[in-house]
């Protein structure tokens, strides 16, 4: 069995998906799960990007040990030396650079000749290489430029100090049976290629990431980049979970193997879910809430049989029997931390208190406390930290005979404000109650509901979707009742919003 090294970019490119922005808490909790999920790589951001990326790289360096932590640099001094600055404490570490290779990006994105580009790679490298042990390069749209150029600089980069090569697909425009072959060629062209590992960078707006993928692993590649559920910028990257099981359950076409426990990719997936509020759609392979589960009587009674006959891989295998019940109010604080643990969710002393008292109002209300359940928790402790607005109260009227009214207090910086409003229904009186509070302007793009766990007490997990000042925030609330959840999904959105203002004044200080 060859041994494929997977490269997680959720934290990077995931992180790029519209919505989809994290606090440093959230990544670094989110990159202790990734470690425990045993991913070789992770991809802890673009530490010039922001002092908030920075930032992330830097604890995730300091406290997350087992898989090497890269940091993403364009190929300019200042952006390798923030991505070295950031990861100094790693217990491995690795600087991930770039530059884009393609005629249509050389020529109107960069206006720079081909040999002049190939000179800023090699420098890069060079300067890279003299600060960390490990330097990986990626040919941004790698698979629109020319095979000859790519070779031409894929060998001067590896003679400067690279030792990945990471062909990116970054438009998501090959197809397999292409990029086989053109992974092939560069392995067979490229002269010094057996001192590098060559590496796969696949978006998915055809599709066909994951695919290619694995096609590109059949053609000599060793390291596969990734993300959890997918995500990343557009339509994302291959999704790690689909990927990974793809090669455990055609072991007998595809003899590979990862360093990855199946078994935590359930709990990896939910987590993320939670924390940037991208619900899962049902039909997703591995971890959508469909993929186990049999409707038609043909299938039902074909699995009872014989579960082979329409399962090619189990639920536990994916670590999907965890939606059991757990707990309840009788668990107590040590059953409840326990439980935490073993899904992998560590929390500080304040905001395990401040969990265990969400938990207990939870198990009051719903009896039965799922897994699910707790990912939401914690999930919303973590949110909680750095929050500018909480939700501090409301109160409702309504009913088929009366204008939807509702009184909202929210806490902005600890300080109290409250208004009423109404509106179309009560979920938009809420809403119309925390803008005048707030005074921002938001259009609501998107709103869903989705049960987390099952029965009529269910928690309800509403996610929302706002255009503030032309850009989109998305927010995730959950709660037993659905205003509720509805206002904490606002909150939520709104919360986000205030962190990217904070992050855009942060960036002119520290250009200032
Ligand atoms: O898609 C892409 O080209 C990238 C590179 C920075 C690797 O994300
Ligand atoms: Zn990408």
């Amino acid at each position: 069995m060859e041994r494929i090294y997977i490269f997680d970019t959720t934290l990077r490119d995931g992180e790029q998906s519209p919505g989809a922005s994290m606090d440093v808490d959230q990544k670094y909790e989110f990159a202790l799960q990734l470690a425990r999920l045993g991913t070789d790589v992770i991809e802890a951001g673009f530490p010039i990007s922001s002092p908030q990326q920075f930032k992330a790289c830097k604890v995730i360096s300091e406290k997350v040990k087992g898989p090497t932590i890269a940091a993403l640099a364009r190929a300019v001094k200042k952006d390798i030396d923030a991505a070295n600055e950031s990861t100094k404490d790693a217990e491995k570490r690795r600087i991930h650079t770039f530059i884009a290779t393609s005629p249509i990006h050389m020529k109107y994105k960069l206006k720079m000749d081909p040999d002049d580009v190939v000179k800023m790679a090699v420098d890069a490298v060079k300067y890279a290489r003299n600060l960390v042990p490990e330097v990986e390069f990626s040919p941004e749209d790698g698979t629109r430029s020319e095979l000859q150029f790519l070779i031409r600089i894929i060998e001067k980069v590896i003679d400067a100090g690279a030792s990945i090569i990471n062909i990116p697909d970054t438009v998501g425009y090959t197809i397999p049976r292409e990029f086989g072959a053109f992974i092939k060629a560069i392995i067979e062209g490229v002269p010094n290629m057996d001192k590098a590992i060559l590496s796969v960078h696949c978006h998915n707006d055809l599709g066909l990431a994951v695919a290619n993928s694995i096609e590109a692993i059949q053609n000599g590649a060793r390291q596969v980049e990734v993300t959890i559920n997918g995500i990343g910028e557009r339509a994302g990257n291959a999704a790690l979970e689909e990927l990974v099981m793809a090669l455990n359950v055609r072991k007998d076409f595809l003899p590979y193997e990862t360093g990855i426990d199946t078994t935590q990719i359930y709990n990896t997936s939910r987590f993320l879910s939670s924390i940037i509020g991208f619900p899962i759609p049902r039909n997703k392979p591995i971890v959508g809430d469909n993929a186990f589960s049999h409707e038609s009587g043909i299938h039902q009674d074909g699995v009872l049989k014989k579960r082979e006959t329409y399962e090619i891989m189990t639920p536990q295998s994916v670590g999907r029997d965890a939606s059991t019940l757990v707990l309840g109010r009788h668990s107590g604080m040590h059953g409840f931390s326990k439980r935490l643990k073993e899904l992998g969710l560590s929390l500080e002393k304040e905001e395990l208190d401040k969990a265990y008292k969400q938990f207990l109002e939870i198990a009051d209300r719903k009896k039965e406390v799922f897994d699910d359940d707790l990912y939401v928790i914690v999930s919303d402790q973590l949110g909680h930290k750095t929050a500018k607005y909480v939700l501090d109260y409301f109160n409702i009227q309504s009913g088929n005979m009366a204008v939807p009214t509702a009184t909202v207090r929210i806490l902005e910086d600890n300080e109290k404000h409250e208004e009423a409003a109404v509106g179309d229904g009560p979920v938009d009186a809420v809403f119309n109650a925390i803008d005048r509070i707030t005074g921002i302007k938001t259009k609501l793009l998107e709103y869903s509901v989705q049960a987390v766990t099952p029965g009529r007490k269910a928690i309800g997990e509403v996610s929302v979707s706002l255009e503030i000042d032309g850009k989109k925030f998305v927010g995730r609330g959950s709660s037993t009742d659905i205003i509720e959840a509805s206002a904490r999904a606002y909150v939520n959105a709104l919360n986000r919003y205030a962190a990217f203002l904070e992050s855009k004044e942060e960036l002119k200080e520290a250009k200032v």
